[in-house]
């Protein structure tokens, strides 16, 4: 999407990959912060094995992006296990899943939580009975989509290819091919070590990291890497700076200083898209959604004569407006009962992160607050500020208005979409009560002069049926 006419200053990639990395923190169930601190333990990895900046710089940007097809198995991690994907995704992380011992008992603290025993039981069998095939399934899943986004935005083939092998292990029982050795990828072999060791200092600490560097030294991790970070026990100041506040600007500046990436409106633009395509792969019921609210949000803007920067920034606003939903669990978006205080708490959760991640990057800050405002009602009725008519903006209301009709018009856990007429039929019971009437107008004047009454990227409807969302199915057995 380009919009004629505009011309933004160049920016930092790093500083925009650094802040939306925090979305993929989300949904992996990691602490905040576990992307930039990763890429800082492994460009520290890199540097000291004196590496050339070419490929410290393919180091850096695996390491930051090595989470991006980390929502294309969350539907298929929950329905599995039984179980929060994000409990799950973090288990996936620090079990060996090729030990049985280890299968078993880490499936028995993450399947079926709060079920009968013998529903527990059923997915341990499940689960255990494939000689891993399952957790390799859905490693092969989400290191493909993120080799294959990461391909998409022009990164280089190392970067993809650490990508696709970063849960490879020294000993061939990693995933998802079993690769042994230096048969991995350098760069996997380092951002493997740097998230694994992340991961054990968040759960414990900086000497319970380095016990599992330890022990994992020859099986999980090439030995040569894991001696070279077991070698900076004694540097406090450094595991110190690791822990603290300032680690994403730490992370911003560890890019080569002679290959720094910028980019501008173009690169923008493909960097939201890109991120609205992870966000809506989370489930098959927010198939496209992202795409098409930034489409129609922009078409309404356009509508009520709006300039392109306007239109532009609602553009990137609807691209984004719910990226903080990868922290929210696909337990409960995709349940087709009647959702529990604690779902809605938990629903009412992903705005306010969506302008945590937003407010980060500089150039999306403008438009951080009003992404924020999609759920958000005239009448103070919305989530989750309760804000009224007075105080949401002409680009929160037109992006509530784009929001409402695309949900009304896609499959839902709950219901079937309803027709374009019926949608709009909808919102005019709503208008002026709860969704802005200027907008409500704008999107019926648009549909009826274009005759555009299916949503753009309808074309793709060949991943649906009758019956709702298609899911591709990972044999058990
Ligand atoms: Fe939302
Ligand atoms: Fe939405």
């Amino acid at each position: 999407m380009t919009q004629k006419g505009m011309t933004e200053p160049l920016v930092r990639l790093s500083e925009v990959l650094c802040a939306l990395s925090h979305a993929f923190d989300l949904a992996e169930g990691q602490p905040n912060g576990h992307s930039v601190r990763s890429c800082l333990i492994g460009m520290r990895l890199g540097q000291e094995l004196n590496l050339d900046s070419e490929i410290r710089s393919a180091l850096y940007y695996a390491l930051l992006l090595k989470d991006a097809g980390c929502s294309s198995n969350s539907s298929h991690v929950a329905a599995l296990f039984g179980s929060d994907d994000h409990r799950v995704k973090w288990r996936l992380r620090t079990v060996n899943w090729s030990r049985l011992p280890d299968a078993v008992l880490s499936t028995l603290r993450a399947a079926a939580i709060g079920r009968p025993l013998a529903a527990r039981l059923r997915h341990i069998v499940q689960l255990t009975g494939a000689g891993g095939r399952v957790p390799r399934e859905l490693v092969r899943m989400r290191c493909e989509r993120g080799a294959e986004m990461v391909r998409r935005l022009g990164f280089s083939t190392a970067t993809a290819e650490a990508i696709h092998a970063v849960d490879e292990h020294w000993d061939g029982r990693g995933y998802p091919d079993g690769l042994r050795g230096p048969k991995i990828p350098l760069l996997a072999r380092i951002a493997c070590l740097a998230q694994t060791t992340d991961v054990f200092l968040m759960f414990d600490s900086v000497r319970g990291a380095l016990r599992t560097v330890r022990e994992r030294r020859g099986r999980w991790f090439d030995p040569d890497l894991a001696d070279v970070v077991l070698s900076w026990g004694d540097d406090k100041s450094w595991w110190d700076a690791l822990c603290g506040p300032e680690v994403t600007r730490l992370a911003v500046e560890a890019e080569p200083t002679d290959r720094i990436r910028r980019i501008g409106t173009p690169g923008l633009n493909e960097v939201a898209e890109a991120f609205a395509d992870i966000t809506d792969v989370k489930t098959p019921f927010t198939y496209k959604h992202s795409r098409r609210v930034a489409a129609y949000a922009r078409d309404i803007a356009r509508e009520l004569g709006a300039d392109a920067a306007t239109q532009l920034e609602l553009y990137r606003a609807g691209l984004l407006h719910d990226i903080g939903k990868l922290g929210v669990s696909n337990r409960i978006l995709e349940k087709t009962g009647a959702l529990t205080r604690a779902d809605w708490m938990a629903i009412k959760q992903h705005p306010i992160h969506t302008r945590q991640i937003l407010d980060q990057i500089r150039v999306f800050r403008e438009f951080a607050w009003t992404a924020s405002l999609h759920h958000e009602r005239l009448d103070g009725s919305g989530y989750p500020w309760k804000l009224d008519g007075s105080q949401l903006s002409a680009g929160a209301r037109i992006l509530a208005v784009s929001d409402a009709y695309e949900a009304m018009t896609s499959w839902r856990p709950y219901c079937a979409p309803v027709p374009p007429d019926t949608a709009l039929f909808l919102l005019e019971k709503e208008r002026g009560e709860r969704l802005d009437a200027d907008s409500v107008d704008a999107l019926h004047q648009y549909l009826a002069r274009t005759g555009d009454a299916s949503p753009p990227g309808d074309s793709d409807v060949e991943d649906m049926d009758e019956t709702g969302p298609m899911t591709t199915p990972i044999p058990l057995a």
